[in-house]
């Protein structure tokens, strides 16, 4: 039974303002239990959560896979690769024989905008949206908004400016409805080209300056520049994209004196970030996001799924 008011974690849209303090909540109890990792170590047991990737993932799938071990779940990973949807196989037609198999929950990567919806309808359990298309990436808004609590102290007033390809982010798309609803003060910061023509919601002031965008800054997020939803026309020139909008430490030296920095990876060393800034050991949180991410996926599948 889940003990968050939806049933399915497709996007941060639906969830409710209570939803996001449970979840945060939860992860940072957690966090906080990691030491003790028998005290959470049966929450799931019995279960199976499958994973079922449409797209590449590093750290999405990993960390998904290790969340559910750490509460006790199984883990069955279909793998597309050598799957039926080589053989002519329908999506919807996959989805029903996976679900006929019943899977206690399915997290779900696929890159056609509403995916995880689509599916949800079609199954008996919970789904969890582990990105679809340039819509919605829930869990990596939650994992993103702990890293700025934690960092920072506070959420409430903190100026993030997301910067890069906002376009054809998932990861930005749910950071704009995440984190406003927080008092997170959020700046999107892209070339005329990478910027979207309508937000998902209120509360996001636009820049196409990063000079201007990246003033007084708490914390800079930085973008991959996604290629693979770009027409070839539209991509720009590595070195050029860098020359105009990579982070470089002079231009991190325009935000906040304490500014952190943040990206969700996969990095473009030397397109959208330099190495000296996100290799800077007092600045960077990149890899305090990752670590977040377990957190965050153990509460989300916990809430959804835990006794
Ligand atoms: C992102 C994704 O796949 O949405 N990565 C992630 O999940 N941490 C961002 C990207 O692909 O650039």
């Amino acid at each position: 039974m889940s003990r968050l008011s939806v049933r399915h974690l497709t996007g941060i849209a639906p969830l409710s303002d209570a939803d996001i303090h449970a979840l945060l909540e939860r992860a940072r109890a957690l966090k906080a239990a990691r030491g003790n990792p028998a005290s959470f170590a049966d929450r799931l047991k019995g279960k199976i959560i499958l994973n079922v990737f449409y797209e590449d993932s590093t750290r999405t799938r990993n960390s998904f896979e290790i969340a559910a071990k750490r509460l006790g779940a199984e883990v069955v990973t279909w793998d597309k690769g050598t799957s039926s949807a080589k053989k002519g196989e329908t999506f919807a037609d996959t989805i029903l024989n996976l679900n006929a198999m019943g899977p206690d929950a399915i997290v779900l990567r696929h890159s056609e905008y509403g995916a995880p919806e689509f599916v949800a309808k079609r199954v008996a359990c919970p789904v969890i949206n582990a990105g679809d298309s340039w819509r919605e990436h829930p869990t990596q808004a939650l994992l993103d908004a702990l890293t700025i609590l934690e960092a920072k102290g506070r959420l409430e007033g903190v100026t993030v400016a997301i910067c890069g390809d906002v376009s054809h982010s998932r990861v930005a798309g749910s950071n704009m409805l995440l984190l406003p609803r927080l008092g997170v003060k959020v700046r999107i910061v892209a070339p005329p080209s990478l910027m979207p023509q309508t937000l998902p919601g209120p509360g996001v002031e636009r820049f196409t300056s990063l000079e201007e965008g990246l003033r007084a800054a708490d914390i800079v997020m930085m973008l991959r520049i996604q290629k693979e939803r770009m027409e070839a026309s539209e991509v720009p020139s590595d070195d050029a994209y860098f020359t105009q909008y990579g982070l470089t430490p002079a231009r991190l030296a325009l935000a906040a004196p304490d500014a952190f920095v943040m990206h969700p990876g996969p990095m473009n060393r030397g397109v959208e970030i330099a190495d000296e800034v996100a290799d800077d050991p007092q600045r960077s949180l990149i890899l305090k996001q990752v670590e977040n991410g377990v957190f965050v996926r153990m509460a989300a599948m916990d809430l959804l799924l835990g006794s």
